[in-house]
């Protein structure tokens, strides 16, 4: 199916253009071979009110997009704070979509488990957190690119107010 998506980077020293936005361009690729059109790209820093500004931005009700992406921010250093950002934003949860990623990640890297990224739905947007290497954007968005379709369709199903 083709859908619409945004990339939010969340990177203190990519927002000063100090490093270039490598997993932003892995995502919008990944994306693009889904059947995504990437319509939005942005640079945050690791600051809550933000990362919060770009996510209702891209999900506001009339021009939101039906994907967002953000990459970085995720770990447990004191500025990682993707996971509350995107937690003050979304008004259900779909864990399933970070459980699943932590879960397949675990398979690749033990690491996987110092991950918080959280999933979930603002209006017609699903939001899901990645963390913030290329290589660990590719291994994630693999483990969750067989579902995304369906999850897609079902958010905007049957004449609802997501209808697309
Ligand atoms: N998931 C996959 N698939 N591959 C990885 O290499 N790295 C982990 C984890 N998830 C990794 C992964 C590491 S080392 C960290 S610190 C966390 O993601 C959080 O990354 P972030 O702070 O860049 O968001």
């Amino acid at each position: 199916m083709s859908f619409t998506a945004a990339v939010v980077t969340v990177s203190d020293k990519g927002s000063r253009g100090e490093r270039e936005d490598n997993s932003g361009d892995t995502l919008e690729r990944l994306l693009k071979e889904a059947g995504a059109e990437t319509v939005a790209r942005e640079i945050v820093a690791d600051e809550i009110k933000e990362i919060a500004k770009a996510l209702r931005h891209f999900s506001e009700r009339g021009g939101a997009v039906d994907l967002i992406v953000t990459t970085g921010g995720t770990g447990l250093t004191p500025r990682d704070v993707t996971p509350e950002a995107t937690l003050s934003v979304i008004e259900r949860q779909a864990p399933g979509f970070a459980e699943a990623i932590r879960a397949g990640s675990m398979q690749i890297t033990p690491r996987a488990m110092l991950s918080r990224a959280v999933s979930g739905i603002r209006g017609c947007t699903l939001i899901l957190n990645f963390p913030g290497s290329p290589k660990a954007c590719e291994e994630s968005f693999a483990i969750v690119r067989p579902a995304l379709g369906h999850a897609l369709e079902m958010l905007g199903s049957t004449g609802g107010e997501c209808a697309r």
